[in-house]
């Protein structure tokens, strides 16, 4: 189950967008009315990108949800759907390969070999990008081009999780709201792929505190302080020296 803090937050996101299921029956059995709710709406299609997205049960992958059997009052089943189709992009046939290339100035990856994402090597995320839909080029490039080392072109229509002043790290494994974990980089490169209102401002409001770190001010500079007391600490030892002398 999720934390109960969490899931307030993530049920008045949905509230806010959603219009509430107004049955009315508290009853643990399924109500009424429920449907089976594919997340393509057309069965026959499938899905072919790397995305997640935010649903009340927490971070679920476009296959996850795809492959697991769900059944939804009609107008929650709709929402559910609307995911399929903005985020996961339910189609017939796979997209058509064609050559998306992480570093936006067409240059070889720097860090082919880097695990960007946990469990991912960058090598392979070029190899993602080139499968997955042709116009989600530039978020591949500004996400995960970036984490691999690309010093891309800065594109302001990208959504950041972190507002300026902040470190942001691709590789950190947080809390997906359920039991699931997920790293940073993929919840940012999944917060480009929502269009309307469940998108960048909700995931940067619910995952900007674990993915995000300040920047620190550099420290000042100790060297003087550290010389004084080393030359105390030969001090005393010079004393305890001299004690010793004294005894023996
Ligand atoms: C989370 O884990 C707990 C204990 O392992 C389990 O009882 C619960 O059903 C899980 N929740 C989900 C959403 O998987
Ligand atoms: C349907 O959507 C409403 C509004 O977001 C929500 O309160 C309710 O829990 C949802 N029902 C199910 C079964 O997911
Ligand atoms: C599902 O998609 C297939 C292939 O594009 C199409 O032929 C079929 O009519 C669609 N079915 C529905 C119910 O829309
Ligand atoms: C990155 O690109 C900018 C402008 O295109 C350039 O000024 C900068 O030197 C580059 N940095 C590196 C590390 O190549």
């Amino acid at each position: 189950m999720m934390i109960a803090k969490q899931q307030t937050i993530v049920a008045a996101l949905f509230a806010t967008l959603f219009v509430a299921h107004a049955s009315g029956n508290l009853l643990s059995a399924e109500p009424e009315g429920y449907i089976d709710c594919p997340l393509c709406a057309n069965e026959t299609f499938g899905v072919y990108t790397y995305g997640t997205f935010i649903a009340d049960s927490g971070v679920v992958s476009c296959q996850e949800a795809f492959d697991t059997d769900i059944r939804l009052p009609p107008e929650n089943c709709t929402a559910w759907q609307s995911r399929g189709e903005d985020v996961c992009r339910c189609a017939a046939e796979p997209p058509e390969n064609h050559d998306c290339k992480l570093c936006d100035d067409g240059g070889s990856l720097p860090e082919g070999a880097l695990a960007a994402i946990p469990g991912t090597f960058c090598a392979q995320l070029q190899v993602d990008a080139t499968r997955d839909f042709q116009d989600r080029c530039p978020i591949w490039q500004q996400t995960m081009g970036n984490y691999c080392g690309c010093n891309n072109t800065y594109d302001a229509s990208i959504c950041r999780i972190c507002t300026e002043g902040y470190k942001f790290d691709p590789a950190k494994v947080v809390d997906g709201l359920d039991n699931s974990t997920i790293s940073c980089g993929r919840l940012e490169f999944s917060a480009n792929l929502a269009s309307g209102d469940f998108g960048c401002r909700e995931y940067q409001f619910i995952f900007e505190s674990q993915c995000c770190e300040k920047i620190e001010e550099a420290l000042p500079d100790i060297s003087g302080t550290t010389g004084a007391s080393v030359m105390m600490i030969g001090s005393v030892v010079v004393a305890a020296f001299g004690v010793l002398n004294m005894l023996l």
